[in-house]
C-alpha cells in the first residue's frame, strides 16, 4: 500500500498535467463576454501539500474564518510566508521529481456570479495566465484538472458547470512541484496565483486558434498575409483594404514594422461567433549570409534582460508598471529585451509591437541547479520529462506566435543540453519556421540558430568575431550575440562602450543584452530593500538578486544612463575638418527625418547660446559632416560646444525635445590653476599660518582652509569595495576587492615623518602603510599659498612589493557642520568611474549631499562626479590641477563599507569629502570579466593638486 496519499501524486509526477484545453493563441476578444477574477480571494496557507483535505473545494465551504489575499499575487508577500532567493540553487535537496514534505500550500477560494448580461449559450473558459507552481483547480465542486508551468496559460473548459450566481472556484496552489526542477530561474521563489485569472464566454462559433503570418518583402516592398484559422473566419484591413477569407494569403505593398518603426496595421478576424481583433505587422526574420536579419538588414541588438519585478507585488506586474518598462527601456535607446528567463505577462508584449522592441521570447525553463552534479540526472536530457518540456514550448509558441515584435524563440536558459531541448527545437521550427530560434547552453549550436554567449570578456568577443575560436561548423557560419553581458549589480557596468565598439566593428556580432533590467529587492519596513538572507533562508545568494540598470523603485541607476549613451543610435564626433561635426545615423532601420540638432556653446561650463543644427536625414549607416558657427572667446576660461540630437515630434515614448544622443568638445581649454605662491608659512604658537590656510605646528594637519574648518585631510586609498570589486566567488580572474581586503587597504596607517617649512611651501612628509606589510606609500603634502588660495600638491611615491592596483587614489577630509550644504561643480553631471562614463554632461550643476548618493541597494562606493574643472563644496572653493573626481558624503567611507543596507547609513553633521585624482575601473566581475587593463590604477610615483580658496576669491 502506498503511504503517499493519492492526491498529492500529481505534485511529484514529471507530466505537465492533466484537464486544461490545449494551449491556443493568447487574444482579447471584441465582442465576447469576459469576466475578471482577480481580486480578493480567501486563502488557506498549510505547511504540507496534505495537510488539509479537498472539502474546500464542496459547494458550500464556510471559508469565513481564511485570510484574504490579493489575486494576482504572491503569499509570501502578503504576510504568509517568506520569499527565498537562490541563484542557481534548489532550496531542497535535488532528489528529482521529489520535493519536500514541507511544501506550504495554498488554498485559495473565490465564489462569482455571472454578471447580469452575460450571454446565455455558448460554453466559458477559464483561463489561469500564471501560477506558481503547481495548481489542481475545482469549480462548483468538480475537479477541473491540474497544471504546471508557472509562467504560461493554462485554460480549462468550464461552461457546462457554470451558474448565474454561487460559483465556486477553488484553486490548491503548491509551492514545490515537479516544475519546480524546470524553474530554477535566478530570482525570489514566490509562490501564487500571479497572473490574472479570466472567464472568458465561448460564444457558438467562436475563433479558436489563429496563426498571423505576415512576411515583408523588402525588394517589392510588398507584404504578405495569411490568419490560418482553426475555425473559419473572415479577416479584414480596412487601412489595406483587406478582406480575405481566413487561411487565403493576400500580397500587396505595405509599410513594414521594425523595433524602430513600429508599424502596426489593426484588423479583425470575424468567425461567425466572434471578432478578434488582429494588431499586424508585416515583417520578415531570416538568418542569411550568417547574420539575422529582418526585412533584409542585419540587426544589432542593443538588448536587456528582463526578469518581471516589482517592489511590493514580485511578478504580479500591472499594466502601468509594464508600460513604464517599455517607455524607459525606449528612453534609454533599447531595442531589444530577452525575456529572462520565461514569457512575459502578454501585455508587455502587446506593448513591445506597439512602441517597438525587438522580442526574444524565453521558455520557462531552468534547470540550473544539475551543474552542481555535473548535470546528472538533468530532466532536459531525460525523456521522461520531454513531455513537460514540449508542453512549455507550445505554450510559449501558441500564446506568443502573433506577436511581429517576437523574432527569436528562446528554448530557456542554463539547463545544460539534452534531447529534451533539442525535442522542443524541432517542434519550435516545426511549428514556427517563420522565426528563429535561440539558447546559450548549446555551444555547438546544434539546436540554435544563433552563437549566443554569456559575459564574455572583450578579447573573446574580438576572437569570435573574427572567426579564431574554433567550434563546430555549424557554430562557425553564425552570429554571435551574447544573450548576457555587462552584470549590472550595483556600481558599473564598466566597459560598455569596448563592448559597444566591438558589435559596431564586426559583422558576426549582432550586440547583446545586459544582464538585466531591474533590481529585484523587496520593500521592507527595516531594511529599505531586503534581498537575499534578509527572510531567514536556509541557502540564499545574498544582494545577487539586485543587479539591474533600475533601482528596485525603478529609478535609472547610472548604469542605465551608460548604457543610454554606450548604445546612442546617432554618433556625433569632431568632425575631420576643424570647426565641423560628424553626424552618422546608427539605426539599422531608421532615417535620421525623425530628430533634429540643437548646438550649443559654454563658457566655464555655462550655456552661452543655443541654436538647431541643419543635418541631412540620413540614411541608416550614412554619415556627414557639418560645419559648425564660431565658438565664443572664453577669456581663459573653458570653452565648449554641445551638440545634441532630440525627437523632432511627440512619439508615443517620449515627447518632442527628448534627447536620444549627445556630444561634446572642448575648443578652449582653462588656465590652468593658480601656481599659488609668494606667501611663506608663519609658525605662531602650536600654529602655522599660510594665507588663508592654519595647520597643526606639530603634525602638520591642516586645521582650516579659507575659513573653514577641515577635519582629517590625508591621503586616501580606499572605497567602500562594489560588488564588482568583490566579484563572484567563481570567477577565475583575480578579484581585487578581496585581495585589497587582504593587504589591508582598508585600514591604511599614516606615520608622520616631517614637518618642513621651506621657503614659501610648507611640506608635510608622511610614509602610508597597513600593518603587517612592507609595502606602502611614501606621501608628500606640499602646500604653498599666494595669500588668497592655497594649493595641495600630493606626490605619492610606491616603496616596497605592490602586486595589487589601487581601488584609489586621492585625499580626503571632514568639514564639520556642512552636510546639509548644497555642492555646485563644472564637470560631469552624474555618478561616473573611469570605465562607466562619460554619461553626464560636462557642464555646471548643483546637487544637495543626497542627491550625490548613488542609492545601491547594498551599500558600497558611489557618487563620484568626474571631470572636475572646479567644485564649491562646504563653503570652499576647489580647482583641480587636473581634473579630479570628488565624492561628498554625511558618513565615512568606513560605514559606507560596513553598511548591508542603506537604512545603516546614518548622516552625521561632517561632511566626508574625497577629491580623488584616479580611481581603478569598475568592470563587471560580480558575473563577469573585470577591468579592462586601460582602467587599472597600478602604483607608481604620482602628482596631483588642487587649489583652495573662499568660493568668490
Ligand atoms: C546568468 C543567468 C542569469 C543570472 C546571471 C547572474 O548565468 O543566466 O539568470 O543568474 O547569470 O546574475
Amino acid at each position: 500500500m502506498s503511504l503517499r496519499t493519492p492526491a498529492t501524486g500529481h505534485v511529484e509526477d514529471v507530466s505537465p498535467g492533466r484537464g486544461t484545453l490545449p494551449p491556443r493563441a493568447w487574444y482579447a476578444s471584441s465582442d465576447a463576454a469576459s469576466l475578471s477574477l482577480n481580486g480578493r480571494w480567501r486563502l488557506r496557507v498549510s505547511p504540507t501539500a496534505d495537510a488539509e483535505d479537498e472539502s474546500f473545494a464542496e459547494p458550500g465551504y464556510d471559508a469565513g474564518d481564511w485570510a484574504e489575499v490579493t489575486v494576482p499575487g504572491h503569499w509570501v508577500l502578503q504576510g504568509h510566508g517568506a520569499p527565498i532567493y537562490t541563484n542557481h540553487l534548489y532550496p531542497f535537496p535535488v532528489d528529482p521529481p521529489h520535493v519536500p514534505d514541507e511544501n506550504p500550500t495554498g488554498d485559495h477560494l473565490r465564489a462569482f456570479d455571472l454578471p447580469g448580461d452575460w450571454p446565455a449559450g455558448g460554453g466559458a473558459v477559464l483561463r489561469f495566465d500564471g501560477v506558481e507552481s503547481c495548481a489542481r483547480v475545482w469549480l462548483n465542486g468538480t475537479e477541473l484538472g491540474e497544471f504546471k508551468g508557472s509562467r504560461l496559460p493554462h485554460e480549462f473548459a468550464v461552461g457546462h458547470l457554470l451558474e448565474p450566481s454561487g460559483n465556486v472556484l477553488a484553486v490548491r496552489v503548491h509551492q514545490w512541484s515537479a516544475g519546480s526542477y524546470l524553474e530554477d530561474q535566478d530570482q525570489w521563489w514566490l509562490p501564487g496565483i500571479f497572473r490574472d485569472v479570466t472567464l472568458l464566454h465561448r460564444p457558438e462559433g467562436a475563433a479558436g486558434d489563429f496563426f498571423v503570418h505576415a512576411s515583408y518583402d523588402h525588394v517589392t516592398g510588398e507584404g504578405t498575409l495569411r490568419v490560418d484559422s482553426d475555425v473559419e473566419g473572415r479577416v479584414t484591413v480596412p487601412e489595406l483594404g483587406v478582406e480575405v477569407a481566413a487561411g487565403e494569403p493576400v500580397t500587396l505593398p505595405v509599410e513594414p514594422w521594425t523595433a524602430e518603426t513600429p508599424r502596426l496595421y489593426d484588423g479583425v478576424l470575424a468567425t461567425a461567433g466572434e471578432r478578434v481583433p488582429l494588431r499586424i505587422g508585416f515583417r520578415t526574420v531570416v538568418l542569411e549570409d550568417g547574420l539575422i536579419k529582418v526585412n533584409g538588414t542585419a540587426l544589432l541588438f542593443k538588448g536587456v534582460n528582463r526578469h518581471e519585478w516589482h517592489p511590493e507585488r514580485g511578478r504580479a506586474l500591472d499594466p502601468d508598471t509594464m508600460r513604464e518598462d517599455v517607455l524607459l527601456m525606449k528612453r534609454h535607446n533599447v531595442n531589444a529585451v530577452r525575456t529572462s528567463h520565461y514569457p512575459p505577462h502578454p501585455a508587455f508584449l502587446d506593448l513591445c509591437d506597439a512602441y517597438g522592441l525587438w522580442v526574444i521570447d524565453e521558455c520557462d525553463l531552468e534547470t540550473h541547479g544539475f551543474v552542481e552534479q555535473e548535470w546528472r540526472d538533468n530532466p532536459v536530457d531525460d525523456d521522461r520529462w520531454t513531455p513537460a518540456l514540449l508542453d512549455r514550448a507550445a505554450r510559449m509558441v501558441e500564446r506568443d506566435k502573433n506577436h511581429p515584435s517576437v523574432v527569436l524563440w528562446s528554448l530557456g536558459n542554463e539547463a545544460g543540453t539534452g534531447r529534451g531541448l533539442t525535442a522542443m527545437a524541432d517542434w519550435i521550427r516545426d511549428r514556427d519556421p517563420s522565426r528563429l530560434v535561440h539558447y546559450e547552453g548549446d555551444l555547438g549550436c546544434r539546436d540554435t540558430d544563433v552563437y549566443a554567449r554569456m559575459y564574455l570578456p572583450h578579447a573573446e568577443v574580438e576572437r569570435v568575431a573574427r572567426g579564431l575560436d574554433g567550434g563546430t561548423l555549424r557554430r562557425r557560419r553564425l552570429p554571435l550575440i551574447l544573450c548576457e553581458y555587462a552584470h549590472a549589480m550595483g556600481n558599473g557596468p564598466g566597459g560598455l562602450a569596448e563592448y559597444q565598439e566591438l558589435f559596431e566593428r564586426y559583422d558576426r556580432l549582432q550586440g547583446g543584452f545586459v544582464w538585466e533590467w531591474i533590481d529585484h529587492g523587496i520593500r521592507h519596513p527595516e531594511l529599505g530593500y531586503a534581498y537575499g538572507g534578509d527572510f531567514g533562508e536556509e541557502l540564499h545568494d545574498g544582494n545577487f538578486v539586485c543587479d539591474g540598470l533600475l533601482f528596485p523603485d525603478r529609478t535609472p541607476s547610472p548604469g542605465l544612463a551608460a548604457y543610454k549613451k554606450a548604445i546612442e543610435p546617432v554618433r556625433i564626433e569632431a568632425g575631420d575638418a576643424d570647426g565641423t561635426v560628424r553626424v552618422t545615423n546608427r539605426y539599422d532601420h531608421a532615417d535620421l527625418s525623425h530628430l533634429e540638432f540643437e548646438l550649443s556653446h559654454q563658457v566655464d561650463g555655462r550655456t552661452t547660446g543655443t541654436r538647431r543644427l541643419a543635418a541631412p536625414p540620413l540614411a541608416p549607416g550614412e554619415s556627414a559632416e557639418v560645419e559648425l558657427p564660431e565658438a565664443p572667446d572664453g577669456g581663459g576660461l573653458e570653452v565648449q560646444w554641445t551638440v545634441r540630437a532630440l525627437l523632432a515630434e511627440d512619439t508615443p515614448w517620449a515627447g518632442a525635445g527628448h534627447e536620444v544622443a549627445w556630444a561634446q568638445r572642448t575648443v578652449a581649454h582653462r588656465t590652468p590653476a593658480p601656481a599659488a605662491t609668494g606667501v611663506r608659512p608663519r609658525t605662531d604658537g602650536d600654529r602655522i599660518t599660510l594665507g588663508p590656510a592654519v595647520f597643526d605646528a606639530r603634525t602638520g594637519a591642516v586645521r582650516a582652509l579659507a575659513g573653514v574648518a577641515v577635519r582629517g585631510l590625508r591621503l586616501d586609498v580606499w572605497r567602500a569595495t562594489t560588488d564588482n570589486d568583490d566579484g563572484a566567488p567563481w570567477q577565475p580572474d583575480t578579484r581585487y576587492g578581496p585581495l585589497w581586503r587582504e593587504l589591508g587597504l582598508h585600514r591604511v596607517r599614516h606615520r608622520l615623518e616631517a614637518v618642513e617649512t621651506d621657503g614659501d611651501a610648507l611640506t608635510v612628509r608622511t610614509r602610508v602603510a597597513p600593518a603587517g606589510r612592507e609595502a606602502g606609500l611614501r606621501t608628500a603634502y606640499r602646500w604653498t599659498s599666494d595669500g588668497t588660495h592655497v594649493r595641495l600638491t600630493v606626490s605619492v611615491v610606491p616603496e616596497g612589493d605592490w602586486r595589487v592596483p589601487l581601488p584609489r587614489l586621492g585625499v580626503r577630509f571632514g568639514l564639520e557642520g556642512c552636510a546639509g550644504d548644497a555642492v555646485s561643480w563644472f564637470g560631469g553631471g552624474g555618478e561616473a568611474y573611469p570605465d562607466t562614463g562619460p554619461a553626464f554632461k560636462d557642464l555646471r550643476w548643483e546637487a544637495s549631499v543626497g542627491e550625490l548618493q548613488t542609492p545601491y541597494v547594498r551599500p558600497q562606493e558611489n557618487g563620484a562626479r568626474a571631470d572636475v574643472r572646479w567644485a564649491r563644496i562646504g563653503g570652499l572653493r576647489i580647482d583641480g590641477d587636473p581634473e579630479f573626481r570628488f565624492t561628498a558624503r554625511p558618513w565615512t567611507t568606513e560605514h559606507l563599507d560596513a553598511a548591508r543596507h542603506l537604512t545603516d547609513l546614518v548622516p552625521g553633521d561632517t561632511l566626508w569629502v574625497t577629491l580623488d585624482h584616479r580611481q581603478h575601473g569598475i568592470g563587471s566581475q560580480s558575473c563577469g570579466p573585470g577591468p579592462l587593463p586601460r582602467y587599472f590604477l597600478w602604483p607608481e610615483p604620482t602628482e596631483f593638486a588642487f587649489v583652495f580658496s573662499a568660493p568668490d576669491a
